[in-house]
């Protein structure tokens, strides 16, 4: 793989600016957003009211605890419009998230704050390896979703040529990226792995590729899957990570040449990550649920919007912004079995260790009789495996999701291809306790 750290010259330069210079911006612009949530917004008027606090109460980036939190139901409380700061006719976009139960999300964003997150999304792909003049293939579904648009606004900002392929006939995704040749893609990475078998299908070596990088957010993915994605076609797997409510994708991503966690953009978002039971602030270093204060957006502030995404927050390295862990997992799809807490990416790190096992899987879940049961349906490479080797395998795996995670699972191997493909984000857990 090909080294492609930026050169330093063509970074923003508050991106190694000094820790005390980001603070004083940062503070400076949280004083902002706070004033004009307040001014604009009377579901923020009024939440700040009943807790007592006031926009000038924030003298300092620790005052922000006193503050309430948002959530999506809050968002939900006020839909479509009810949260916009600014009069509608000022918002030219709106996107919202697909709302599996209720309602859906909407955000909105004046002409400034697609600009803003135009820029932002560029810095990360920058941070990915990408150079000006390069060719990008973006595979995010565009539309109501905000990595189509998001992505493709932040590839042009940076200079590149963009394909917007958007989500869906792979075939057709495949010959394309024969045809154009382009250097990356962003995509997700349970759609990269459908790309991938439709490459074999069509006789190509996805090693052959032009594709140097891979952007591959919007849902959880592991190290092993970087691993197995990095193998496979010879790219560099690059972590973005985002969420519509605080703008999209771009509120976060890795740097090519450390892939050592995601640095947050915290010039125009602010992280902190708190207990989820008790809300209070954890120091930087311990893991909760990630919540984020917008500090420049205009169309839809956000005051202390909780995520339900959890990881911990560590020291800036390549840049000055601080990291998040790869999210592992969010509040709303983790997996309690008889007492136990699990995550779909801690199955898929047991599963990719496996040379014999595909990275296609789906975990589901029923309730025979009293008790819950796991059943971790997983693809298996070739149909040529012999009978004895499968047993081994799902023995071995039994064993290990007992002594590793601490749940008893049944291991169903299953052909090559028998598993549903994701177009757009997978949905990794099948719950049919309730059917
Ligand atoms: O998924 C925005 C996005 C598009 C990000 C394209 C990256 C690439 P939503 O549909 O609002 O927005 O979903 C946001 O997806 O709270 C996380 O739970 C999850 N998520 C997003 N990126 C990552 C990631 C877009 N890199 C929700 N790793 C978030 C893990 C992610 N989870």
């Amino acid at each position: 793989m090909r080294d492609l750290t930026p050169d330093p010259s063509t970074l923003d330069p508050i991106e190694t600016a000094s820790v005390d210079e980001l603070r004083s911006l940062q503070l400076e612009r949280l004083r902002w957003s706070l004033r004009h949530a307040y001014d604009n917004v009377p579901h923020y008027r009024e939440a700040f009211d009943a807790a007592d606090v006031h926009p000038d109460d924030c003298r300092d980036l620790a005052d922000l605890a006193r503050f309430p939190f948002t959530t999506k139901q809050d968002l939900r409380d006020h839909y479509p419009f009810g949260m916009f700061a600014v009069p509608r006719e000022q918002v030219v976009r709106v996107h919202a998230s697909s709302g599996t139960t209720g309602q859906p999300t909407v955000v909105g964003y004046t002409a400034d704050d697609v600009s803003m997150w135009s820029d932002v999304v560029a810095r990360s792909i920058r941070a990915s390896g990408v150079r000006s003049g390069d060719v990008v293939h973006v595979a995010y579904g565009y539309g109501l979703f905000t990595g189509g648009l998001g992505a493709h606004y932040g590839a042009e900002r940076l200079g590149c040529t963009v394909i917007p392929v958007s989500g869906g006939m792979t075939e057709r995704q495949v010959r394309l990226i024969s045809d154009f040749r382009p250097d990356a893609i962003m995509v997700t990475p349970s759609y990269m792995l459908a790309l991938i078998d439709e490459m074999r299908a069509q006789g190509l070596d996805p090693r052959d590729t032009s594709l140097q990088v891979g952007i591959f957010g919007a849902e959880p993915w592991t190290e092993a899957m970087r691993q197995e994605v990095e193998k496979t076609v010879d790219m560099h797997a690059v972590d973005i990570y985002g969420l519509s409510e605080v703008i999209g994708p771009g509120v976060a991503n890795e740097c090519v040449e450390t892939k050592d966690g995601l640095h947050v953009w915290e010039d125009h978002f602010y992280p902190e990550v708190i207990d989820p039971e008790t809300g209070q602030v954890l120091p930087d270093g311990e893991r909760g649920e990630l919540v984020f204060t917008s500090l420049t957006k205009q169309a839809m502030p956000v005051v202390r919007y909780r995520t339900r995404d959890l990881t911990r927050l560590l020291p800036g390295t390549v840049r000055t912004m601080r990291r998040m862990e790869k999210v592992t997992g969010r509040s709303d799809d983790m997996i309690i079995l008889r007492g136990v807490n699990l995550f779909p990416t801690q199955v898929e790190e047991l599963l990719l260790a496996e040379p014999d096992l595909a990275p296609h899987f789906e975990c589901v879940l029923t309730r025979p009789g009293r008790l819950d049961e796991l059943t971790v349906r997983v693809e298996i490479r070739h149909e040529s495996l012999p009978a004895d080797q499968r047993t081994a395998i799902s023995t071995r795996l039994r064993h290990h999701m007992k002594s590793t995670i601490g749940v008893t699972a049944d291991i169903e191997l299953v052909e090559p291809t028998a598993l549903l493909r994701s177009v757009g984000k997978i949905q990794r857990v099948r719950d049919l306790r309730g059917a």
